[in-house]
């Protein structure tokens, strides 16, 4: 894997700032749960998998560093459920969070009612996320190229993604780019398209780098926002594939503000439109889109664009100090900012959830059946 977002060994955590990419590849390292929290809320480290991972073992190391293992076991697992709770505040609406957050307190209850060592218990099962979450992946990324492939009837299928949903996004491999690297390595894909992503540019920053590393020049095109429709009017795209932050249980996603207009365009367009999803992204609590808290994040993040000043040479773009710009008048002009991180895609303009145990796909009634990937 070339891309790495989290780097873990027991008792040591350090992330990709993703606030550098792509200009500077700079771990930074997190070894309390109060810098878990920042990392994930100043987007650090970003995706929901990649969230709930980050989280899971700022306090896998913050437990080895106290050496929690010596307290009693009633005080090991209340610590290990008030630190959790935290955590949890950091971001609302991945469920990945939550989900992860829920597993691990049953985890330390369990382990505490069996008399064994709730913080060694705590380790192994927070770690283990960190494996099985790149085997899920692999698995969505096959199970959503081979249904693509089929649905367009083609050898070889360009795609539509939005935001970042890669190596970046989670612990390895992506769950959207997933399947676009599924494609790619079957020999099925013709090209891969990412949009930029505003108001914080996930595609251009993060997406476009990961396609720059892992698929071969010449199969992938950045394009802005507002260029959807005319790309899929004048090329041929089989499906645009995003991730998902949360799927309520009848299939409502919550991913990255700019997903449900991009679902409205391929319904026009009759081009297939894919959440790939693992699991743990599925939220069998909550009924409907409805129901899903939006983050609204600070209005500077659309005023203002950070990144490296650049001169634009005869051999290409030359990088230079790091700066921020103001874009936009923004409140001070009497301009106020509306900065949802995240909308909701309705199921009706869903066509297919991949996810690691195959693709969802809706009933004669319209409904998908999300509990049976739960039987
Ligand atoms: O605000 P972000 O960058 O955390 O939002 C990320 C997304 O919306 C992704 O599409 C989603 O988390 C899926 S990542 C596999």
């Amino acid at each position: 894997m070339s891309l790495q977002a989290i780097k873990y060994t027991r008792g040591s955590l350090t992330i990709l700032d993703q606030l550098r990419l792509p200009h500077a590849s700079i771990y930074v390292p997190i070894s309390t749960c109060e810098a878990g929290w920042d990392a994930i809320k100043r987007m650090v480290v970003r995706g929901a998998p990649a969230i709930a991972i980050v989280a899971a073992l700022a306090l896998a190391v913050e437990l080895v560093d106290i050496k929690a293992a010596e307290l009693e076991p009633q005080q090991q697992r209340q610590r290990i459920q008030e630190r959790l709770e935290y955590l949890v505040t950091s971001r609302p609406t991945a469920v990945n969070l939550a989900d992860a957050a829920g597993k691990l307190n049953v985890v330390a209850q369990k382990a505490f009612e069996a008399g064994e060592g709730v913080v060694d218990k705590y380790l192994e099962a927070a770690e283990k996320m960190l494996v099985d979450d790149v085997a899920d992946n692999k698995a969505i990324g096959d199970h959503g190229a081979q249904w693509i492939v089929e649905q367009a009837g083609d050898a070889e299928v360009a795609v539509l993604t939005h935001c970042n949903t890669g190596s970046l996004a989670t612990a390895g491999y992506g769950t959207a780019l997933g399947i676009i690297r599924s494609l790619n390595t079957a020999g099925h894909l013709s090209h891969a398209y990412c949009t930029e992503t505003r108001p914080y540019n996930q595609g251009s920053r993060l997406t476009a780098y990961e396609l720059s590393v892992d698929i071969p020049a010449g199969k992938s095109t950045l394009i802005t926002d507002s260029m959807a429709s005319s790309l899929l009017r004048s090329r041929k795209i089989a499906a645009i594939v995003v991730g998902a932050d949360r799927v309520a249980a009848n299939g409502d996603t919550a991913n990255k503000i700019g997903t449900y207009q991009l679902a409205i365009v391929a319904k026009y367009h009759g081009v297939k439109f894919v959440v790939a999803a693992p699991r743990t992204t599925i939220d069998m609590k909550t009924k409907s889109g409805e129901e899903i808290e939006i983050e609204q994040r600070p209005e500077e993040e659309v005023l203002v664009v950070t990144g490296p000043r650049a001169k634009i040479t005869k051999d290409g773009v030359e990088v230079m100090q790091e700066e921020t710009y103001t874009v936009a008048p923004g409140v001070t002009g009497g301009v106020s900012v509306y900065n949802p991180s995240f909308d909701v895609t309705p199921k009706d303009l869903i066509d297919a959830i991949a996810t690691e145990k195959g693709v969802c796909v809706k009933n004669a009634q319209g409904e998908f059946e999300l509990a049976k990937l739960f039987a």
